[in-house]
């Protein structure tokens, strides 16, 4: 990884701001913002792309993924949603989840033409225990539904642990990486995730408008996508000059089957490149750079005698942490007027460093919250 006064330099916001709120989104890069000028800029003058990267193999490698078992799709809730509406719910299937979870993980499963139940585990402490996972799930469950890291606490699940119990009742693991692809170690193979999704807008610091969808190889033929357009079908069939072949639905043999249309090109050009960063800098390296920066945040809270909301052992540990203080939604807005940049979540701030912060800034923002 480079020197991070170097690479501070290809983020223009660390000139102005104190930017610690990854897990809300993220401010681009230069390079990110410059490879979507060119596009746009591209586009206009010629109507067409110059060249088009939509960061597919980019995003496979980030998670340990082939190629062809990656869809695009505009954000992570259309991919939940995807994967939610083709999976079949037999009479009195249920899906299980946490009361940790972020909408997006539990409305899908909520349309009532689905007929599926969800029983949500509760977080002890906001800790999500395997033991409560595992007194869930029965034979009746389909899917296990859950975020690898929660966005209010930041707790972080071993995915391994949880797609063992799923997979011994014979049920799927579905998986919203948002909180964690970009920050942490992901891999689909070691963890044997089913499926699993992100937009790119987070923490993987591209732009609004495109994200990813996981598909483990051996599902995709199986399914039926339940959103079906040009893109959905074979690729011969769509790169010859024959009138397109509308009678007979060849659906594509990889993921792209679970593609509809016309993606946001803008943005899955920015997203190549912004992965790309990612890729270059080497996502252990990032990790344990996230991880120090949190520690570190976590011994100044300590030290000012503030509770934490976040789980402190390490391996539930990620790049999001919260703590309770009062009137968080006042303090966010003061601090916002200082160019120090948080959320409130759950009744406290939630922080969430990315890898070219610094130790200073951690103590300013601590500094200025305490005041
Ligand atoms: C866990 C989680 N899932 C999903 C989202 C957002 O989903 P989308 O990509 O559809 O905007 C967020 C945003 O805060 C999130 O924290």
């Amino acid at each position: 990884m480079k020197d991070i006064s170097e690479l501070r330099e290809i983020f223009p916001i660390t000139k102005h701001k104190i930017y610690l709120n990854h897990a809300a989104h993220s401010p681009l890069p230069r390079p990110v913002k410059d490879a979507m000028e060119k596009q746009i800029e591209h586009y206009s003058q010629h109507g067409d792309f110059s060249e088009f990267d939509d960061g597919k193999a980019n995003f496979a490698k980030l998670v340990n993924a082939k190629i062809d078992e990656i869809a695009l799709v505009e954000n992570t809730s259309m991919g939940l949603n995807t994967v939610a509406n083709m999976i079949e719910y037999p009479q009195g299937a249920n899906v299980v989840t946490t009361d940790l979870e972020y909408p997006s993980v539990v409305y899908p499963w909520k349309r009532k033409k689905l007929g599926v139940n969800i029983r949500f585990v509760k977080n002890r402490e906001g800790k999500i225990l395997l033991d409560d996972i595992e007194k869930a799930v029965d034979e009746k469950t389909v899917a296990v539904a859950i975020s690898h890291v929660e966005y209010a606490n930041g707790f972080r699940f071993d995915l391994k642990a949880v797609s063992e119990i799923a997979h011994a009742h014979g049920a799927y693991l579905i998986v919203d990486a948002i909180q964690s692809v970009g920050a942490l170690s992901v891999d689909v193979k070691r963890d044997n995730i089913d499926f699993l999704t992100a937009a790119v807008y987070k923490w993987m610091l591209g732009p609004p408008g495109i994200g990813y969808l996981y598909v483990r190889k051996e599902l995709i033929e199986k399914f039926e996508p339940p959103f079906i357009g040009w893109a959905s079908v074979k690729p011969e069939i769509f790169e010859t000059i024959n009138p397109w072949e509308i009678r007979n639905l060849n659906l594509s043999e990889t993921a792209t089957r679970f593609e509809m249309g016309t993606p946001s090109r803008f943005s899955a050009v920015g997203a190549s490149v912004a992965l790309r960063i990612l890729l270059n800098a080497g996502i252990p390296n990032i990790e344990k750079r996230i991880l120090t920066l949190t520690d570190h945040l976590i011994d100044k809270l300590k030290e000012k005698k503030l509770k934490l909301q976040t789980p402190l052992e390490p391996k539930h540990r990620s790049g999001i942490v919260n703590f309770l203080i009062d009137r968080p939604k006042e303090k966010v807005e003061k601090l916002k007027k200082k160019g120090i940049v948080v959320s409130a979540r759950s009744h406290g701030i939630r922080v969430s460093p990315h890898f070219y912060n610094t130790e200073e800034e951690i103590d300013k923002f601590v500094e200025a919250v305490t005041e």
